[in-house]
């Protein structure tokens, strides 16, 4: 026998019942996309690796260390192009909407997808090589109402699926204009303490020295005291953000500021968010994120076009579903047909109609015993059989409740109406 060949490492099989999760809270993404106005968009799972290296940053964790990348057939150079899978799609959505020209549409666009992303990490438990994300972007409209409403518009996607516990964290990390004084007031905070600093932030520092502020291993007080980028923004950063924050506020969204938020793409300007189950705060736990991207359209070669979006991370939201015991909903009633020897056109006549009345239904297709067709029925999840037997001339069937044992002989017609659900 040769070898099984087994899934690449950081990846995952989802398996039913598994996979009644993700239906799920996918649905609940789609249905809350369409309540919120939001339009599909799909992009290509792959870039060119500059489109990454342009929007996302050169010293972001994403193009650094975790490109995900692909080349062509034997390694081909077609165009010569060197293309990653990608690690999130606000770059692919902008450069989608430049390449089209979509500002000639009547905006503010509201654009949303749900699909995997790669990134080539080392695999830990919440941290995988492809994952899902749920979505949105907003462009054209410079804000503060839509930043408010896109976090509302999170908190409640979490409290839709069934989370609690679920907290906004909040910051602004300002603009071109006030951005540069304020990483120099990190660089002169750090340098002097460069000793006490892990690798990554020795690096960061000269490249990025904001993401020094979201290294795991910084040391507690050298993080207590640094300076905060609520305190340098410039007047017109600072205005957007109480705006931001009297409009949560207003709403009644919970949120909590963060300083330390800084999110890990250096697309970001002015509002940063970010969402974690209370009490399980860390990097794996971040559950999701946004942020507003105002210079991202510019970086990638358009026109200044104000963005604002969010990517939830759909692994995580289904690994807290599981660790706070909460259920996806139940799909309705499933109902077997079952019958006697080598009826199967009767069966396959009777699935069908209950079909047409919208029952989700798998008929038996052997030929053994009534008897063993229910236990394998009710072994299969079925809560209700249909038994096609002799009556059917009459337009009639057996129908059984799989939990109580009781049976009752009604018309086909009626069946569905007598399972409910
Ligand atoms: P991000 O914070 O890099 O933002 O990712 C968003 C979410 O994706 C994370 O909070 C996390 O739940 C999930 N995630 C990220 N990496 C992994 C991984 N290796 N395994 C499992 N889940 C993961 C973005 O991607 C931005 N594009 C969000 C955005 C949209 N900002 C503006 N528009």
């Amino acid at each position: 026998m040769s070898r099984q060949i087994s899934a690449p490492r950081g990846t995952r099989d989802l398996l039913p019942p598994d996979t009644a999760a993700w239906s799920h809270v996918e649905a609940v993404a789609r249905d809350l996309a369409r309540r919120y106005a939001f339009e599909r968009i799909d992009i290509p799972l792959f870039e060119r690796v500059e489109l990454f290296a342009r929007g996302l940053g050169e010293s972001s964790d994403a193009v650094e260390k975790e490109m995900f990348r692909v080349s062509g057939a034997r390694g081909g150079s077609e165009e010569g192009a060197e293309w990653a899978l990608r690690p999130e799609p606000t770059a692919g959505i902008v450069r989608a909407y430049l390449e089209h020209g979509m500002h000639v549409r009547p905006g503010p666009l509201r654009l949303t997808l749900i699909g995997p992303m790669f990134r080539y990490d080392r695999p830990q438990a919440g941290r995988y090589r492809q994952f899902s994300q749920w979505d949105v972007e907003v462009l054209g409209d410079p804000g503060p109402a839509i930043d408010a409403e896109l976090v509302e518009l999170a908190s409640r996607f979490y409290r839709e699926v069934g989370l609690s516990g679920v907290v906004a964290k909040v910051n602004s990390i300002g603009d071109a204009a006030c951005r540069p004084p304020y990483r120099q007031a990190l660089v002169d905070h750090f340098t002097p303490h460069i000793d006490r600093l892990s690798d990554d932030s020795r690096r960061r520092l000269a490249v990025n020295p904001l993401r020094v502020l979201d290294d795991k291993e910084l040391d507690p007080e050298l993080a207590a005291t640094a300076p905060r980028s609520a305190d340098h923004l410039c007047d017109a950063c600072r205005e957007h953000f109480d705006r931001v924050r009297g409009l949560l506020e207003a709403l009644g969204v919970p949120y909590e500021i963060d300083h330390r938020l800084v999110r890990g793409l250096d697309y970001y300007t002015r509002t940063a968010f970010e969402f974690v189950v209370a009490g399980r705060e860390g990097q794996q736990r971040a559950l999701g994120g946004g942020g507003r991207y105002d210079g991202l359209a510019e970086m990638l070669g358009g026109r200044p076009t104000p963005g604002i979006g969010f990517g939830l991370g759909l692994d995580r939201t289904i690994i807290a579903l599981d660790e706070q015991g909460v259920a996806p909903p139940s799909g309705g009633p499933l109902v077997a047909v079952v019958g006697f020897e080598d009826d199967h056109a009767d069966r396959l006549r009777v699935a069908e109609a209950l079909r047409d009345a919208g029952l989700a239904v798998r008929p038996d297709g052997t030929n053994r015993k009534l008897g063993k067709q229910l236990e394998a029925a009710s072994k299969a999840g079925a809560t209700w059989a249909a038994i096609v037997g002799e009556e059917l001339r009459d337009g009639r069937i057996g129908l059984k409740n799989l939990a109580t044992g009781e049976q009752e002989s009604v018309a086909l017609s009626e069946a569905a109406a007598r399972i409910g659900g």
